[in-house]
Order: C-alpha cells, then sequence, then structure tokens
C-alpha cells in the first residue's frame, strides 16, 4: 500500500547562537490513506515541530534539514511557501494545541470559517458561510446559525475545540493533523470530540495523525501508534501491539504510568526517572539509555535502529538492542 504520507530520516535543527541544535533526529513514519495514526511522547520530544515541519509553519530559526516528507506524491520539505499555502487547510488540516492562540478573537466565528473557506476554494463569500454553517452542525454545535455571529470568547472551551475542528476540516483535507487538540479540556468533553472525529474519519477516507501525551485517550482512535522520545521513533506499531506487547522499554514506562495498568510486569519504570536529555544534548547511544533499566554497554554506543519486533505482528518495529530480538 502506499503511503499517503511518507516521512524519511527527517532531522530538524534549531539555529542557536552557540551551534545548532538538533531536536528532531532521524524520523521515519508513513500515514496510509484512511489509516489513524497516533503520536505519543513526553513534552519536548518534537511531536509538534515534526508536524509543524510539513505545512512549513516552524518557528523562527528552527528548519528541517534533511530528509523528506512525501505528501500524495510531492516533498513537502521542498515546495515553494506559495505552494505550502495551497496544501495548507485544503490537502492537510491542521487543528493547534491553543485555540485562543488560533482563533481570530476580534472576529466572528462564521467569518473566520468562511475566510478560510473563500481563501482555499475560490467560492463566494454566500456559499462560505453557508458551508461554514454546514460544519459548526457537523462538529455538533447546538444552534449553529446563532453561533456563527458570535467571538471565541463568548464560547466555551469544548465549543471553541469544535470550532477549530470545524477548521481543521473544512477543506476538506486527506490528512487531518491534530496537535493535542483536546489537552486542555476536561475528559467527558475529550472523549465526545474523540468520537465525532471518528464518526467523520468513518464518512470519508481522511487519514489522521492526532498528537498527544495519552496513550490511554488515543487508543480508541488510532489504528497505529508511534512512539517518540528526544526527536526519534523508539517504537511504531498497530494499536493493539502497542498495548498486547509494548517492547521499548520507553513505552513500557508510557503503559506502567496508566493507572489501569499499574499491575504490569516492568511496572517498576512506572514513574520512569529522570529527564530527557535537551536538544543538541543527545547522549551518543539510545537516547533513552541514561533512564533505562536494562541498558547493556551497546545502548551507550551506538544508536539502535528501527526493527522488527520478534514474534509480534509483522508492523511491529522498535528501537532497542535490548528487547527487539526477545520473544515475549
Ligand atoms: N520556538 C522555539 N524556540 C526554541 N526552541 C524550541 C521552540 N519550539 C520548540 N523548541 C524546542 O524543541 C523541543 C521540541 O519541541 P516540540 O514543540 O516539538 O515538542 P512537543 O513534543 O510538541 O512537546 P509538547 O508535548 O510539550 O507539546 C522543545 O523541547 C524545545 O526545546
Ligand atoms: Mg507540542
Amino acid at each position: 500500500m502506499t503511503a499517503l504520507l511518507q516521512i524519511t530520516d527527517l532531522t530538524i535543527d534549531i539555529d542557536r547562537d552557540e551551534g545548532a541544535a538538533r531536536v528532531v533526529d532521524g524520523i521515519t513514519l508513513s500515514v496510509a490513506q484512511g489509516e489513524s495514526l497516533g503520536i505519543v511522547g513526553e513534552s519536548g520530544c518534537g511531536k509538534s515541530l515534526t508536524m509543524l515541519s510539513l505545512v512549513g509553519l516552524l518557528p523562527n530559526r528552527i528548519r528541517a534539514t534533511s530528509g523528506a516528507a512525501v505528501f500524495a506524491g510531492r516533498d513537502l520539505l521542498q515546495m515553494s511557501a506559495k505552494e505550502l499555502r495551497g496544501v495548507r487547510g485544503s490537502e492537510i488540516g491542521f487543528i493547534f494545541q491553543d485555540p485562543m492562540t488560533s482563533l481570530n478573537p476580534v472576529m466572528t466565528i462564521g467569518d473566520q470559517i468562511a475566510e478560510a473557506l473563500i481563501y482555499q476554494k475560490g467560492i463566494t463569500k454566500a456559499a462560505a458561510l453557508a458551508r461554514a454553517e454546514e460544519l459548526l452542525a457537523m462538529v455538533g454545535i447546538p444552534s449553529p446559525k446563532e453561533r456563527m455571529t458570535a467571538h471565541p470568547h463568548e464560547l466555551s472551551g469544548g465549543m471553541r475545540q469544535r470550532v477549530m475542528i470545524a477548521m481543521g476540516l473544512a477543506g476538506g483535507p486527506k490528512l487531518l493533523i491534530a496537535d493535542e487538540p483536546t489537552t486542555a479540556l476536561d475528559v467527558t468533553i475529550q472523549a465526545q470530540i474523540l468520537d465525532l472525529v471518528r464518526e467523520l474519519k468513518s464518512q470519508s477516507d481522511m487519514s489522521v495523525v492526532w498528537i498527544t501525551h495519552d496513550l490511554a485517550l488515543i487508543a480508541g482512535l488510532a489504528d497505529r501508534i508511534a512512539v517518540l522520545y528526544a526527536g526519534t521513533v523508539v517504537e511504531d506499531a498497530p494499536v493493539e501491539a502497542i498495548f498486547d506487547r509494548p517492547t521499548h522499554p520507553y513505552t513500557r514506562g508510557l503503559l506502567a504510568s496508566l493507572p489501569t495498568l499499574s499491575d504490569q510486569p516492568m511496572s517498576r519504570l512506572a514513574s520512569i526517572g529522570g529527564t530527557p536529555p535537551e536538544p543538541g544534548r543527545r547522549p551518543p547511544g539510545c537516547p533513552f539509555a541514561p533512564r533505562c533499566g536494562v541498558a547493556i554497554d551497546a545502548c551507550v554506543q551506538s544508536v539502535p535502529r528501527l526493527t522488527a519486533v520478534q514474534g509480534s505482528d509483522p508492523r511491529h518495529r522498535v528501537a532497542c538492542f535490548v528487547t527487539a530480538g526477545v520473544v515475549q
């Protein structure tokens, strides 16, 4: 199956006065058409930067320095700013981490969605407003007609997040990238928003990349999970394999810290002591080795590559010298 998105050996560097610091270090990831990929990992591991690099929205002084990100046959990293503007919204929809920083406070909800549609689709203002109202209804906003003329601060956090989802979906994207869109919301609303995305996905063959800290949350939406640590993928597997046979010690630590799984083997890693390395200060071998309870000499000498996990699903891969070859 050809991937809709294939990221290969992506590196991202932060340009600092004292020199470049590598923050994403050779990420390879793919997303098939219609597939949902969950990306998990601790704060600072490079989840947002990886996704922002795809659509040309990296902050100042942060650049993708090598690798490729082929989307529907074209390398996003080679596109001009103008070409990327054409892809953003219409082919790749984005839902950002914080709705208050991405919604315009002085514009009505209806006008914001309509403006994006007019830009992306070149349709008339009347058609765009009608479509905006349909989108608000689709994402479960009650009385959408009245809400069209509301400003963002007049809506609850959950409703604003739905507006963000409506904007992410407005262009009918082939790929929706959601960057922790529910972190600030209470659990009931989080669950509702996940249900909504699942339902919308079942009605189209849209692919979804959902970034989160929360493995339990993503379990119900993702087909596959990629676990990131310090700018690298340490494990990539179908969601069942991640839960049934978590293999990387870091993944096991993440799972063991979920309350319902506290009786897992290796739960001594539950709290995962220590902190990830700062960008530019990665140790020479496996980046997790300094925090790992099972590291051997090889782990501090060289970097493990992603390899198939013996005895698991053929798509289950892990970057670990110790656990990859152990049939569990
Ligand atoms: N604008 C910036 N300027 C300088 N450094 C940055 C900037 N944005 C991110 N970084 C650095 O890059 C690292 C990765 O950032 P990124 O935002 O991708 O992390 P993340 O995995 O999305 O974390 P979180 O879960 O907290 O959103 C951060 O730890 C930080 O050191
Ligand atoms: Mg982030």
